[in-house]
């Protein structure tokens, strides 16, 4: 797909640290797919608490529609991000050193109630890419053309998979 006209980013691609940026940038990729200029930024929630409270406070003003944010362990990042925001907010657990990834799903999904963050699977940044244009999509006749596109594509490469059965 064509890059958007405007350069000003319309998605925040954030993480906890730069240890994070093999999975989150993943979802960079996929906004890059479908021309939707993002931004990628290391806000730690417990390192940088200030800083996480002026991004996700401007937001909006700035022109961001929807957040991705990503952590490993004590995942507060998307939770926090939530606190400052009325923008959607995708979560994306991240395995850290211990546990599995368990400690960042349950702390990114276990929301607050009134303070809800769409929560990825495990590493899942590609995911939360797609889930965000599909919320840009929402409002965006050619953004939703595109995923339509995309959907033949995947169903279109799931039925050659067929090709490699040797059943009988
Ligand atoms: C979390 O701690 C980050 O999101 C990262 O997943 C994890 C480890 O951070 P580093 O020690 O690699 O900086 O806050």
């Amino acid at each position: 797909m064509k890059k958007s006209k405007s350069s000003k980013p319309v998605v925040g691609i954030l993480m906890g640290s730069d240890s994070d940026w093999p999975v989150m940038k993943t979802a960079a990729a996929v906004c890059k797919e479908f021309g939707i200029v993002c931004e990628a930024l290391v806000i730690s929630a417990h390192r940088d608490p200030h800083g996480l409270e002026k991004y996700a406070s401007s937001a909006v003003k700035r022109g961001i529609r929807v957040i991705i944010a990503g952590a490993g362990g004590a995942a507060h990042l998307p939770g926090v991000t939530a606190a400052f925001t009325p923008l959607p907010i995708i979560g994306v657990p991240i395995v850290g050193k211990a546990l599995d990834g368990m400690d960042s799903l349950l702390s990114i999904v276990q929301m607050t109630p009134g303070v809800p963050v769409a929560t990825v699977g495990v590493g899942a940044g590609r995911n939360a890419g797609i889930l965000a244009v599909q919320i840009l999509a929402v409002a965006d006749a050619k953004l939703q053309n595109a995923l339509f596109r995309f959907k033949a594509r995947l169903t279109k490469e799931s039925r050659a998979k067929n090709k490699t059965l040797s059943a009988g």
